[in-house]
């Protein structure tokens, strides 16, 4: 795989048969364009389906996650993303790999109710029937236990009344369920609509909305790394400076909310790339992902570097990931199918672990070059050829284009336009 990048699609899709990353089947499929989105496919998807609206997916090489070669494939529109996180893996790589950890994974349902006379006598009658009430949710799909699945307990909140949002109180049933390989909002949707009308029998009140929660807080993902900071030097910083200042990036990004967003958009260019490659619901996670940056009251960074005791730096990540192994885009979209395939069929709880570890990378790449040499110069020599492209450059001129523009002291359209019609010139004029 060395020098992947460099290769033609031709040679890439050959060297990952060679390697074994890929079957035989998937690299014909691969060579001749099988792999994408039919349309009867699509059509069947959405309402008023018209055409498929294409991204890249790439793969993001070098990583290694619980001690296993892990290739990841993203679909992401922004250039500098997949080189990103090729590198950080590399880096990761020389020292530790990443180390992830998840224990349970299970999902929320809300059951939510208004004019509940007695809260607290109401949340000692649920406890006391909370077996029943597990048995029922059960019931309303029971195939789940099939696969080790189920509702596992209940919970319960009274959320105030506040006169600044002229809210009532709200009385508040958790169903908390295990959904197996599903990312389980149809599960759990179907389980807390079927208990409402016991709850209510039980406790009275009036029930606004029963669906599940997209803060995800009962499936809660860790990835760490450490690494040594001679792997972080560049060519004008000594490793122990850079990782200096990753730290003190990193505690900028805890304390300024205005730093905090930046850094987890950074993260979450990683994660969601690997969720859409993945057939997930990207937007699931995001939601989930800013709640639980704010946690405490304040929108902080998701991730944290420091450093151990000798000297190497340490990063953290962790954060609430609700995804499914099974059903719903990946069982019927070939690419997210083919994605499944190139990270070995993980299941939930492994890609959820695989996706924490990426928004590590992602965000100690993102960090790295901007307490260096700056975000532009890693963009703009990726973003040259896209610029190329913008000006109306076609064939081999994009990447002479391309390279003229690393050397230019502005790199923008006007600049590449002027190189584009330099070069035209030139090859008219013999
Ligand atoms: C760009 O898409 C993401 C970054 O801004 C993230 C960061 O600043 O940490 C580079």
């Amino acid at each position: 795989m060395k020098k992947f990048y460099k290769k033609s699609h031709a040679e890439k899709i050959k060297t990952l048969k060679a390697t074994k990353a890929i079957s035989n089947e998937d690299y014909h499929l691969l060579k001749n364009d099988q792999l994408n989105l039919p349309t009867e496919l699509a059509d069947r998807m959405i309402e008023n389906y018209i055409l498929n609206y294409d991204l890249p997916l790439g793969l993001a090489m070098n990583f290694i996650i619980d001690e296993e070669k892990t290739l990841i494939p993203m679909v992401t529109e922004e250039p500098s993303v997949i080189a990103a996180a090729s590198n950080a893996g590399k880096i990761v790589a020389q020292s530790t790999g990443f180390h992830t950890e998840m224990d349970e994974r299970l999902v929320i349902g809300q059951i939510v109710l208004k004019n509940v006379d007695h809260p607290d006598q109401a949340a000692l009658k649920l406890k006391e029937k909370s077996e029943k009430i597990l048995e029922l949710a059960n019931a309303a799909h029971p195939s789940i236990l099939n696969y080790g699945g189920g509702a596992k307990r209940i919970e319960t909140r009274v959320i105030a009344a506040d006169p600044i949002y002229h809210n009532p109180e709200f009385f508040v049933l958790h169903l908390i369920v295990d959904t197996s390989e599903a990312m389980g909002a149809n599960i759990v949707n179907t389980m807390t609509e079927a208990i409402s009308a016991y709850i209510i029998n039980l406790i009275g009140g009036e029930s606004l909305m029963n669906i599940l929660s997209n803060y995800a807080t009962e499936s809660v993902v860790k990835a760490a790394c450490l690494i040594n900071p001679k792997d972080l030097s560049t060519e004008t910083m000594d490793g122990e400076k850079v990782r200096d200042r990753i730290i003190e990036a990193s505690q900028y990004a805890k304390v300024d909310p205005y730093r905090a967003v930046t850094n987890n958009k950074g993260i979450m260019n990683g994660i969601d790339a690997l969720l859409v490659a993945t057939g997930n619901d990207s937007r699931a996670v995001e939601a989930g992902a800013h709640a639980y940056a704010a946690r405490d009251g304040q929108y902080r960074a998701l991730t944290n570097w420091s450093k151990d005791k000798n000297g190497y730096l340490k990063g953290k990540i962790e954060l609430p990931i609700s995804i499914g192994s099974v059903g719903g885009t990946l069982s019927v979209h070939p690419t997210a199918q083919f994605s499944y395939r190139i990270l070995k069929q993980p299941s939930a709880n492994e890609l959820s672990r695989i996706l924490a570890a990426v928004g590590l990378a992602q965000n100690l790449a993102a960090l790295k070059a901007i307490v260096t040499d700056g975000i532009q110069k890693g963009h703009m020599n990726l973003q040259a050829r896209a610029l190329a492209i913008r000006v109306g450059a076609e064939a081999q001129n994009i990447d002479r284009v391309a390279e003229k523009l690393q050397d230019a002291e502005y790199k923008n359209s006007e600049t590449a336009k002027k190189i584009l019609f330099e070069i035209l010139k030139e090859d008219q004029d013999g």
